[in-house]
């Protein structure tokens, strides 16, 4: 079904019965669910509408919270947005083992972001280069509408250098630019410059001396930023002695230990492997990133790259054992921001920085890395010992009874019932098949 032209112009309710009308065979049912989940307040609602285009509803995702986060000495109480069951339970339970043992430790190397112009050009390069010390001054001095803000907030532009990337195609070159963006994610900041380098280039080889009439035309390909911010890097560790790992399920601490740190080398050396035990990380770090209003596509895309950085996808976390000394630790590359866009806009995200202390930049990088080191802890120690299914299918378990209608009392007896008994599909659908038959039997004897 197509829709006709002009339909980003219509009403959200006209949109609504648009969509509801030919896609659906219930359309009444469906557009008294979706406005169902409209806000109460007009007001508030439209806040949501404005963050995207063609909305029709709200689509909700449980807002929750990971409590007794030791980080760098500070306790705190993290918000996660997230809709996989177990995942906040288990990087509660990472957080609450580590607390007792010293917390997580985190530093931030630096906050450079970066962005490119990609040009292509037929001249002479050392002409180009000659003059660049005019062009760097003529695009820093152009772009000072979109940098005066964020220079008086100590950032701004840092460098931008002009790199010759011929092997890719002849007379192709980039302005690779840094920036500091302090607080702020800086997406929006970093495109407006570029966009205006870009602007500034072509006028000023179409204008200067020093080329000749057929060396005047600079081809824009594209400016932007790139989402790979290998030096916004956040160390993360924890550490203990081994012996004070404790018992870990049925192991010994030594025993825990050893099979913790093959889990994570398997990770290092295996792709299929690192893929599942990232994919651990970023439940952890995606649930912080949404939950503060960040963009988790941008910190997913620049995490991966970063895990592939030695020519094959790699664990992003390591595992030591030495001098008796158990240590976890997590190097990951993370761009996020506390001031600005979605952060300011959205009321939960605006809550979520308050409940953590309103934090900068660099602790907020610092604290969504530690959750992924926590989150990825706390998976591995299951996998290693447990299972993940044990405490995996508990949760899914109450996913399964909402889906199956179960009332509070067939829930109640459920829970009783899988206490010590496998948990599946077919084991929960045939428990209440028969707990309801039980029922409709004493029922009519009644
Ligand atoms: C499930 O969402 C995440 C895990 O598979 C991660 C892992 O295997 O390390 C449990």
């Amino acid at each position: 079904m197509k829709s006709d032209s002009g339909f980003s112009k219509l009403s959200k309710r006209k949109k609504l019965r648009w969509v509801v009308e030919n896609f659906f065979r219930n359309p009444e049912e469906v557009m008294r669910e979706l406005t169902g989940f409209w806000h109460t307040s007009e007001e508030k609602q439209k806040i949501f509408d404005e963050f995207s285009e063609n909305t029709l509803s709200n689509f909700y995702l449980p807002f929750g919270i990971a409590p007794n986060f030791v980080i760098n000495g500070t306790t705190y109480c993290v918000p996660m947005v997230i809709e996989e069951s177990s995942v906040v339970a288990a990087a509660s339970a990472g957080a609450k083992f580590w607390m007792d043992r010293g917390g997580f430790h985190a530093t931030v190397t630096d906050v450079t972001k970066a962005g490119q112009v990609h040009f292509t050009w037929n001249g002479e390069k050392s002409k180009l280069e000659s003059v660049f010390p005019d062009l760097k001054a003529r695009l820093i001095a152009e772009a000072k509408h979109f940098t005066a803000n964020m220079d008086k907030r100590g950032g701004g532009i840092l460098n931008i250098a002009l790199v010759d990337k011929k092997e890719i195609e002849p007379g192709y070159y980039q302005l690779d630019c840094t920036f500091d963006t302090c607080d702020a994610m800086g997406a929006n900041f970093i495109n407006s410059v570029l966009e205006q380098f870009a602007k500034t280039l072509k006028g000023f080889v179409a204008t200067h001396p020093t080329f000749d009439e057929a060396e005047r035309e600079v081809s824009i390909v594209m400016a932007i930023l790139t989402n790979y911010t290998p030096e916004c890097l956040v160390k993360a560790w924890t550490e203990c002695p081994i012996e004070e790992l404790g018992k870990v399920a049925e192991d010994d601490p030594q025993t825990f230990a050893k099979k913790f740190e093959l889990a994570v080398r398997i990770a290092m050396h295996d792709v299929a492997r690192a893929t599942t035990h990232n994919k651990g990380i970023f439940n952890g770090i995606d649930a912080v990133v949404l939950a503060t209003g960040n963009d988790f596509r941008a910190v997913e895309g620049c995490g991966h790259t970063y895990a592939s950085r030695n020519g094959q996808y790699q664990s992003l976390t390591t595992c030591s054992l030495k001098d008796g000394m158990f240590r976890f630790s997590i190097e990951f590359p993370i761009s996020i921001g506390t001031v600005g866009g979605l952060t300011s806009l959205h009321p939960l995200a605006k809550r979520s920085l308050e409940l953590l202390g309103n934090p900068t930049a660099k602790e907020l990088m610092q604290i969504i890395v530690c959750v992924g080191l926590a989150q990825n802890f706390a998976a591995v120690k299951s996998l290693v010992t447990t299972g993940i299914q044990f405490g995996h299918m508990k949760m899914h378990l109450m996913n399964i009874l909402i889906h199956m209608e179960a009332s509070d009392q067939e829930m109640e007896l459920a829970v009783e019932h899988f206490n010590d008994k496998t948990i599946s599909y077919t084991a929960v659908r045939e428990f209440l098949e028969t707990f309801r038959a039980d029922n409709l039997v004493q029922n009519k004897s009644v």
